[in-house]
């Protein structure tokens, strides 16, 4: 691939606001002269990633994940460099250089696919207002449906016909192959092209940037399936989106309600709750939670109440506390959704619900009682095991307390008693987790540095490399002189001679993260940032440079110090004894 212009690239940096980049994907905070927000790239309850927009980068001190705008686009949405790049050019309209087709493919491929989801959902939006078959609208009327919300949520219906989309979207030009590709269309046995949804009624799927990638399709009448929905394609993760994202995320309310069905969602939007969500077919996922969790404070979980529904609740209860989420549960008496609810007792009825939404903790307390007959001592004694192992989880002694009432009521055991027993179950639990903390960092400790697996035996010369290097990015006008005084051969390891190499070719003047992208992986990128970032605090002058070039001659003048040898030091000096002896 040949090289963008740096000029482009320059300016693409110029015209992305990284916090408005990141606020697409995280609740972005600003704290002193940078911005801080959970990290997109792993679950935390506390913000640990940090974004500077002087030359803007990102990087997290938890998980260690950074880079400029471009590594963050392709880190985040799994991006190949070009694409990335092209994302953020059309993001800010900029027009990409030319480049070679062939490079290009799968980005091709995928641009093509939005561009499919996007004229198909024109295609049966139109198809509902316009079309011959009325089937559709009056299919949405029925369900109460206002003419704003089929508009808001760019409702459609799919004509009960084999071809139709099919042959419009080969007019518009696109190929075969690609509507298969974009999930619109089917191939059959015979090799020809069909319609996938047929006389459905169709719901739209749209990401956090307002891109259709998906649809979902709902029959009219009983038959089977209910619905259809588009399978994985290029641009679309079941697993990883949601139902109504594009909304939820600009509403209001930090609490986001979690529901099963398109329907749900799209009812309570008309009755004025636009932080609701839904899954898209399946069961909820660690990515979906850790999605939500990007902009919700707390979930209101309002699942069916049949049999599914709850264990449904159970897992997303996990999911949400695996990334620090609250959750409180929905109780609906007469209806058996969200839908039903709002059509049978109105807005206001809803709101009172979801404001005395139980936690999820009465709710857990409740399920301990399942299978045990309470008239039994082996009975109350299970359900008494089983309430401590949840009110240890608590951290606040006061709740504690309230629930421990509860447990005291249901077993017929004092309150102190339990506390008791909860108290001692928590530190036994601390302690456990205590030791599996330290086994971690252990087992950390001796991983191999993927990146620069050279550090480790070098710790000295690696750590006056790194300084080095932040040195430049903090005074980038400082590049010319440093280079002088130090030539890339003096570097040790590998890895930093290619970032000082990089570095020192910059014009200083234009110096810039992003023109590191395509030279260097997402996780290279990550540790660039690391450097600049763990380094932010300590002051580096002239002098120190100096010293630090003065070490890395030395370094060169006897490669192995006597009290570096390492095991493949040795093997190697073993070796070469060998050679120079024959
Ligand atoms: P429900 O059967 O509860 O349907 O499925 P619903 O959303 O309430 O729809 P209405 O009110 O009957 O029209 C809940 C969700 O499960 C998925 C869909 O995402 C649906 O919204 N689902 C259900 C499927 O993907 N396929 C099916 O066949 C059924
Ligand atoms: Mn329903």
């Amino acid at each position: 691939m040949a090289r963008l212009p740096e000029e482009f690239i320059l300016r693409l940096r110029e015209q992305t606001d990284i916090v408005e980049l990141f606020r697409t994907y995280a609740d972005v905070k600003k704290r002193g002269r940078t911005y801080v927000c959970c990290c997109p790239f792993h679950s935390e309850k506390t913000p640990s990633c940090h974004i500077w927009t002087d030359d803007p980068h990102f990087y997290c001190f938890g998980c260690g994940a950074g880079g400029d705008v471009i590594t963050f686009v392709r880190k985040m949405d799994n991006l190949s460099y070009i694409e990335a790049v092209r994302y953020l050019a059309e993001r800010c309209g900029l027009e990409m250089p030319r480049q070679d087709p062939e490079a290009e493919r799968g980005a091709y491929l995928r641009r093509r696919c939005y561009e499919i989801n996007r004229e198909t959902a024109r295609f049966y939006y139109s198809y509902l207002l316009k079309g011959p078959d009325q089937r559709g609208l009056r299919y949405f009327s029925e369900r109460r449906l206002k003419p704003a919300t089929v508009q808001k949520y760019g409702l459609g219906y799919a004509p009960d016909d084999w071809n139709q989309l099919r042959d419009h979207l080969r007019r518009l030009g696109y190929h075969d192959e690609e509507m298969v590709t974009a999930g619109v269309c089917r191939k059959s046995d015979k090799g020809s092209i069909y319609d996938y949804f047929r006389g459905r009624v169709i719901f739209p799927i749209i990401d956090q940037k307002g891109a259709v990638i998906a649809f979902g399709g709902r029959v009219l009448d009983g038959g089977e399936p209910k619905y259809l929905n588009t399978n994985d394609t290029p641009v679309y993760s079941k697993r990883k989106n949601l139902f109504s994202l594009n909304f939820a995320k600009n509403a209001s309310s930090n609490t986001f309600i979690l529901c099963e069905g398109y329907m749900d969602v799209i009812a309570m939007n008309q009755a004025g709750f636009e932080n609701a969500v839904a899954t898209l077919g399946t069961a909820i996922t660690p990515e979906q939670a850790r999605l939500i969790s990007n902009y919700a404070r707390d979930v209101v979980l309002a699942y069916d109440s049949d049999g599914a529904g709850q264990k449904a609740t159970q897992r997303a209860i996990n999911y949400f506390g695996e990334v620090g989420i609250p959750t409180r549960i929905l109780r609906m008496e007469g209806a058996k959704d969200p839908d039903e609810f709002i059509k049978k007792f109105g807005p206001d009825r809803f709101r009172m619900l979801i404001d005395n939404a139980g936690d999820a903790l009465v709710f857990r307390l409740d399920k301990c009682k399942d299978g045990l007959d309470l008239d039994t001592e082996a009975g109350r004694t299970e359900l008494l095991r089983r309430s401590v192992r949840i009110l240890a989880e608590l951290q606040n002694p006061l709740e504690q307390e309230v629930y421990a009432g509860r447990v005291a009521e249901a077993t017929g055991v004092q309150k102190d008693t339990i506390l008791i027993q909860v108290r001692g179950f928590a530190k036994r639990r601390q302690e456990f987790a205590n030791q599996a903390e330290f086994r971690e960092i252990e087992a950390k400790a001796v991983r191999r540095d993927a990146v620069n697996p050279e550090a480790q035996q070098h710790p000295r010369e690696s750590r006056a490399e790194e300084r080095i290097i932040a040195y430049l990015l903090r005074f980038p006008s400082e590049i010319e002189q440093v280079r002088e005084a130090i030539p890339p051969e003096l570097f040790v390891t590998e890895f930093h001679r290619r970032v000082y190499a990089a570095i020192c070719q910059a014009d200083w003047q234009e110096f810039s993260l992003s023109l590191l992208a395509d030279q260097f992986s997402v996780d290279e990128m990550s540790r660039i940032t690391g450097i600049s970032a763990q380094n932010a605090e300590v002051s580096l002058s002239r002098d120190d440079i100096q010293e630090f070039a003065v070490l890395l001659r030395k370094a060169q003048d006897s490669p192995v110090t006597g009290s570096e040898l390492t095991d493949d030091d040795l093997l190697r000096a073993v070796q070469n004894r060998k050679h120079n002896g024959q």
